[in-house]
């Protein structure tokens, strides 16, 4: 995730910029700039310094510059548009170089904005979505000569999320920031105004901070912060006193990053989504680099992950068997690439992997290619060796993930894989645009539902934890969708609280798992309404019936369930093909809890990295 860090007033900027963005640096980064005021009055100018890898390298090169300067902005970039190249990199600045922008969130309408402007002579050198603001600042200050203004206007043209901050040698010691949809704290300090994407950069500089609302708009200089809304009307927005260590700033607050990254699923959700549906109803998802006829011709795909990422595909063989009516195996990485799959030139591989280096994702991508099949990668980070090797990528937009167990990478990867299932159901004319348009849409109202159950189902989470904390042992069950559910809780369980778990097809119980069952044994259950509800039920009462400890996912409102469930987690009516996105969600927040009750560190379970370069 990108962090933005700025600064007007007395100190010397540089080291203000770099501290910061070091503190930033946890989020993830591929690539840091900054932009330096020099020079005063008239003979102002923007120093832009950039590098791609960590803050030291930018601070390496920084020290070849001028170090004089007091006003200053800086940014580390996460890619999610354009590669972690030093052209990439933030900040950008306008054609005359006068204007300078860092920008965290994702601009939609950039590709329309990009051809408007190039028609009126603008030149990029960037593949950034962000550069479109620089350009649009830049005409919005030479009709204005007022960079408020001129964000102002630039803001008022872009669709999207955007936390900006904007410096103008013309205006020396100002600083423009603007937020929508992607977070901006600002504050004043002893000597002199601060800005910062994550309070965690500015804690050391003031504990008073203006956090900006969307479609507010702050001025800062080393004298004062003035506060505008849309129009440019003075407000006086609250001010927050944080009393928060570095340790917690880095959390948001949160008291571990799994929690955090539990959280932000809504935000994956929509963020997956955004720019993939064009006004026509055809999905937008150019990246692949395949026409619906080249698309048309796949008749066979292989899911080929590890872990984690190996479940999502497990989700998605249910999503393109379903909509596109195509074959598809899904295979661990590690076996698929020891066997001799059989693979075509119309064959689709499509290779799952948050962090786009696992060994065995990666010697299986070769492989797949080597005999002649069509890659796709989909994964987390940008330029990553899965984003390079593959012929087309979908990237997840869930942003750095930090806990070692995948949570809400697993959800980006849901979301990209119903996107890449729509599209080939699409492009065999299995599906029409209007099911299509209305299937986006209910992909996207999984981000209020997973919002819904993480605002209400907290105590029916800690209840089911206390009921399996001491446990030696819990089967997680359901049936289609549910049993693929059921394999990512059971996985999540083990890996956090050490507490054995295994998953199994509901109907599979009675071929041998039932013998496990003794009382108070829990069984975790994936009862939601779908078209094999009635048979997990009757799987749950032969459960019931050997005196198991029920706890079962259900759909609100389902009175029947609590007749055998001694503990029931409501989940939002949802489509079948989406409930993996929201019955997931309690199974994370179930697994940490049980973990914290057995004193484990959800962060960082035993034995466990969060990339697995080796074999
Ligand atoms: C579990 C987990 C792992 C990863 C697996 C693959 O919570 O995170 O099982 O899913 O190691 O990693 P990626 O997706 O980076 O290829």
């Amino acid at each position: 995730m990108c962090g933005i860090i700025g600064y007007t007033g007395s100190r010397l900027v540089s080291d203000i910029l770099l501290g910061g963005l070091a503190r930033l640096e946890y989020r993830g980064y591929d690539s840091a700039g900054v932009a330096l005021e020099v020079g005063t009055g008239t003979d102002c100018a923007l120093d832009v310094v950039r590098e791609v890898g960590k803050v030291a390298s930018l601070a390496k090169k920084l020290e070849q510059h001028d170090a004089s300067s007091t006003c200053g902005i800086g940014h580390t970039r996460w890619a999610t548009h354009g590669r972690p190249t030093v052209e990439n990199a933030h900040p950008h600045v306008s054609c005359d170089g006068r204007i300078a922008i860092v920008h965290n969130g994702i601009i939609e309408n950039f590709a329309e904005l990009r051809e408007e402007l190039s028609g009126r002579g603008h030149t990029f050198r960037s593949e950034t979505d962000t550069e479109v603001f620089a350009h649009l600042v830049e005409e919005g200050y030479a009709a204005t000569h007022d960079l408020m203004a001129a964000v102002r206007d630039a803001c008022a043209h872009v669709v999207g999320a955007y936390g900006l901050a904007a410096v103008c040698a013309d205006e020396p010691d100002v600083i423009a920031v603007a937020r929508k949809d992607s977070p901006i704290v600002v504050g004043m300090g002893q000597d002199g105004a601060y800005l910062a994407s994550d309070i965690v950069a500015l804690i050391d500089a003031t504990r008073d901070v203006v956090v900006l609302e969307d479609g507010q708009f702050a001025k800062l200089t080393p004298k004062g912060i003035e506060y505008t809304d849309a129009e440019g009307a003075v407000i006086a927005p609250a001010v927050t006193h944080v009393d928060w260590d570095v340790d917690m700033a880095e959390k948001g607050g949160y008291p571990d990053f799994m929690l955090k990254e539990i959280c932000e699923q809504p935000r994956v959700v929509r963020d997956t989504l955004v720019g993939r549906l064009a006004p026509t109803g055809e999905l937008d998802i150019d990246e692949l680099g395949l026409s619906f006829e080249e698309l048309n011709l796949i008749d066979r795909v292989y899911v080929i992950a590890c872990g984690t990422s190996y479940h999502a595909g497990l989700i998605a063989k249910n999503l393109i068997e379903g909509w596109a009516r195509i074959p598809c195996e899904v295979e661990a990485a590690s076996e698929f690439r020891y066997r001799n799959p059989i693979i075509t030139p119309t064959t689709l591989v499509v290779a799952v992997s948050q962090s786009g280096e696992t060994a065995d994702t990666l010697a299986a991508i070769r492989d797949a290619r080597i005999k002649g099949g069509k890659v796709f990668g989909i994964t987390n980070v940008v330029g990553s060796p899965v984003a390079r090797e593959s012929d087309g990528v979908i990237y997840t937009k869930a942003n750095k993930e930090i806990a070692v167990a995948s949570t809400k990478s697993f959800i980006g990867q849901i979301v990209s894989l119903s996107l890449l299932s729509l599209l080939l159901a699409q492009a065999k004319g299995k599906l029409k645009t209007g099911q299509v348009k209305m299937l986006f849409h209910e992909l996207g109202d999984t981000a209020a539902q997973i919002q819904h159950i993480l605002d209400t189902q907290g105590p029916a989470i800690h209840e089911a934890a206390l009921a399996c904390k001491d446990a030696a042992s819990a089967l997680f069950v359901g049936r289609g969708m549910g049993t693929a559910i059921s394999y990512e809780g059971a996985l999540k369980l083990k890996e956090v609280s050490y507490l054995h778990a295994e998953a199994y097809a509901a109907g599979e119980m009675k071929h041998g798992p039932i013998a496990l069952i003794d009382p108070g044994f829990p069984v975790i259950a994936v009862a939601t309404k779908s078209p094999t509800y009635d048979k997990v039920v009757s799987n749950l009462k032969e459960c019931e019936a050997r005196g198991a400890t029920i706890i079962a996912l259900a759909t609100e409102g389902d009175e029947d369930i609590a007749k055998i469930a001694g503990h029931i987690i409501s989940i939002p009516p949802v489509r079948d093909c989406f409930s993996a996105i929201t019955a997931s969600v309690p199974l994370q927040l179930l697994a940490r809890e049980v973990a914290l009750m057995r004193g484990c560190n959800v962060d960082q379970p035993r034995n466990l990295a969060k990339s697995v370069t080796v074999e």
